[in-house]
């Protein structure tokens, strides 16, 4: 039986997010520069976007750029950008083909014209697609994405559209770039690195985190699979006990 058939559709989790890392270490392996490593990174993109489709998930977040990446060397920022203009121009007829929305999350601003140019474009044109969808945080952070809410309430509660005690949980979550995106359920780093890199801080709370020590270029669907199995044997409490959930 294969991977993918061994996963439980009815458990599989509808938001998965990834910290895709290693792209440089895989490049130094291969006697490359790192530029290779990002370049080779874009293929395991278009195969776990794929097996994402394939496996039922509905949403999938790929930590593409984050705001403490602009600080990485002027030509590999450059080449990043570039590769990111490239492949979202590219892959926009796939990601149609496959009924895949594109969308993005992070200080978008702050990207070249050309690069915010064609990823508004990819998005609008794969607006109406009712597949997986596909959210690219790039020029994200989250401490940047908190402080921004923070600042938008503060804002609204100085205009009187809100009141202090109205602040809540689910307020909050309306003024971060997921509003309209459910909370992961997984999150998966590649490489070996077991940290979350100021990566979705809120809205993983309660995420499993599967960690695996290949290198993002070395990731493929079948590892994503294998990510998802891993998941389906766990048990997720919220804080409650193991009797509870079985004896509710
Ligand atoms: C981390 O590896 C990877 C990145 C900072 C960039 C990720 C970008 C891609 C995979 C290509 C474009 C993606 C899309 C969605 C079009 P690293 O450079 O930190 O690797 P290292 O830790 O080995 O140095």
């Amino acid at each position: 039986m294969s991977q993918i058939e061994l996963i439980d559709k009815t458990k599989v989790p509808q938001h998965i997010a990834i910290i895709m890392d290693g792209n440089g270490r895989w490049a130094k392996q291969q006697g490359e520069n790192r530029i290779y490593g990002h370049y080779e990174g874009v293929n395991s993109v278009r195969d776990v976007v794929e097996g994402a489709g394939q496996a039922g998930v509905k949403f999938i977040t790929l930590y593409a750029f984050s705001t403490e990446n602009w600080n990485r060397p002027k030509e590999e920022v450059d080449a990043l950008m570039e590769l990111l203009v490239a492949t979202i121009s590219m892959e926009t007829p796939q990601l149609n083909k496959k009924n895949v929305r594109l969308q993005a999350i992070g200080n978008l601003n702050s990207l070249p014209p050309a690069c915010l140019a064609e990823l508004n474009e990819s998005i609008d044109l794969t607006a109406n697609n009712t597949g997986l969808t596909l959210v690219l945080a790039l020029s994200y952070s989250s401490k940047w994405e908190i402080i921004s809410a923070i600042k938008q309430i503060a804002n609204d509660v100085k205009d009187g559209k809100i009141s202090p005690d109205e602040i809540s949980e689910k307020n909050i979550q309306q003024y971060l770039c997921t509003k309209h995106i459910p909370d992961p359920e997984l999150m998966i780093r590649t490489s070996g690195e077991h940290r979350i890199s100021n990566f979705l801080l809120w809205q993983l709370a309660y995420a499993e985190f599967y960690f695996t020590d290949k290198l993002w270029p070395d990731f493929r669907k079948a590892d994503l699979f294998e990510a998802i199995l891993n998941y389906q044997n766990r048990e997720r409490r919220f804080g409650k006990t193991s009797e509870q959930l079985t004896n509710p």
